[in-house]
């Protein structure tokens, strides 16, 4: 799921991209990502949403060193054990051919989301959203949904 939020006062710039679950365990990749701003964060790619990490490719230099200069005011920068934990975590991403966890997480997602579909279809008074299959450029085939909630609608009887 991609979320795209508008921005005011920057020229250049249209909007946000959130793409916090815009891995291939999550979403079909369908195509390159290339937004203006696109944020991740590692929460969301390992599963260490404690380690506070996160990171966002930015076009345009102006932008960018504004939110510099906002991350050193606010936050003083990124802690050095932080840095040192994200850059072990995604090593570790990396390692062998840097596909092996994405297959793992799909296969793990999509059994949580088989499940739970499963359990939200024996009820008369919830129904949960239809994703349909979709082509992922990472795995190069059509893959069933697996994403990281289930939003379930209540059926007003
Ligand atoms: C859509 C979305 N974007 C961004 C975030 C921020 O992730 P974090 O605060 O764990 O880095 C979350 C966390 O739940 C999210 O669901």
């Amino acid at each position: 799921m991609v979320r795209r939020w508008p921005i005011q006062k920057a020229s250049s710039v249209n909007a946000i991209y959130d793409h916090a679950y815009y891995w291939p365990h999550f979403s079909a990749i369908p195509a390159q990502a290339n937004g203006d701003i696109m944020i991740f964060t590692i929460s969301k790619l390992t599963g260490h949403a404690g380690s506070r990490f996160g990171w966002a490719l930015v076009k345009d230099k102006d932008v960018y060193l504004n939110m510099l200069k906002y991350m050193q005011l606010v936050e003083m920068g990124v802690s050095r054990d932080t840095q040192l934990r994200a850059l072990q975590l995604l090593k570790v991403v990396l390692e062998g051919d840097g596909r092996e966890i994405f297959h793992l997480a799909y296969e793990k997602m999509r059994d949580h989301w088989e499940k739970n579909s499963q359990i939200v279809s024996l009820s008369k008074r919830f129904t949960s959203q239809d994703i349909p299959p979709q082509y992922c450029n990472f795995f190069e085939k059509v893959r069933g949904p697996s994403p990281g909630d289930t939003q379930v609608s209540f059926l007003h009887m």
